[in-house]
């Protein structure tokens, strides 16, 4: 698959996608990943991409030319042009999911304290937050959307089974992961992890995730 993530700041984003699994991603061929900077679709001497709003009020809003010009460079008809922004829908590991099926995802950026709102009616398909604070800037949240998509395309991640079990995906959070030492100062492994026994493991497995969900999330036990 392809992502074409859109920002006023590409720097922000670049290191992110040449590191670890986003990187092993794309040598494998498994995903593209390209980073733009709005402003080379800005025109004008001074390639300004936001101004004043319209109605006055605070801070700037970004100008919908450029936005219009890099998007509509960049979409085929098989595109999904997200809008990364506080007032979105919240992104979750189901919407990660789909998501990994699409071909092309464009993560469009916001900043400032806002984007035209041409851009929402007219050009993007839907608008997306990663959760309910507000970050500077949506570079942050489309790295948070690219990595948790990458990570499920298959081949991706070295043990397919890892993304399987997963927090989320089987709608609990996961179980507690242990490693040698056996004993750490004086905290041992749990016997049961020990024993060989797989069902006694499974089924401590689950109880473990039954009661970390209830602790962290009980809203997911509904
Ligand atoms: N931009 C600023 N805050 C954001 C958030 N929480 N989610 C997505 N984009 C954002």
């Amino acid at each position: 698959m392809r992502i074409d993530i859109l920002t006023l700041f590409p720097k922000l984003c670049e290191g992110a996608l040449a590191e670890s699994m986003m990187k092993r991603a794309q040598e494998k061929g498994l995903a593209t990943l390209r980073v733009h900077n709005i402003r080379d679709w800005a025109t004008g001497k001074h390639l300004v991409a936001d101004d004043t709003p319209y109605g006055g009020g605070q801070g700037m809003v970004m100008k919908c030319e450029p936005i219009f010009a890099a998007v509509e460079s960049l979409r085929t008809p098989e595109s999904r042009v997200v809008l990364m922004t506080p007032a979105g829908r919240p992104f979750r590991q189901e919407i990660a999911a789909g998501y990994s099926q699409a071909p092309h995802l464009i993560l469009l950026c916001g900043h400032y304290e806002g984007i035209d709102q041409r851009v929402i009616d007219h050009l993007v398909d839907e608008e997306l937050s990663i959760g309910d604070y507000v970050l500077t800037n949506g570079a942050i949240a489309a790295l948070v959307v690219t990595d948790a998509v990458v990570r499920l395309l298959p081949g991706v991640l070295g043990d397919e089974a890892s993304a399987a079990e997963d927090s989320f995906s089987q709608g609990l959070l996961e179980y507690p992961h242990y490693t040698r030492p056996l004993t750490f100062r004086e905290w041992t492994v749990p016997d049961v992890l020990l024993s060989g026994h797989h069902a006694a493991i499974a089924q401590w497995r689950r109880q473990k995730a039954l009661e970390k969900t209830q602790k962290n999330r009980p809203d997911l036990l509904g």
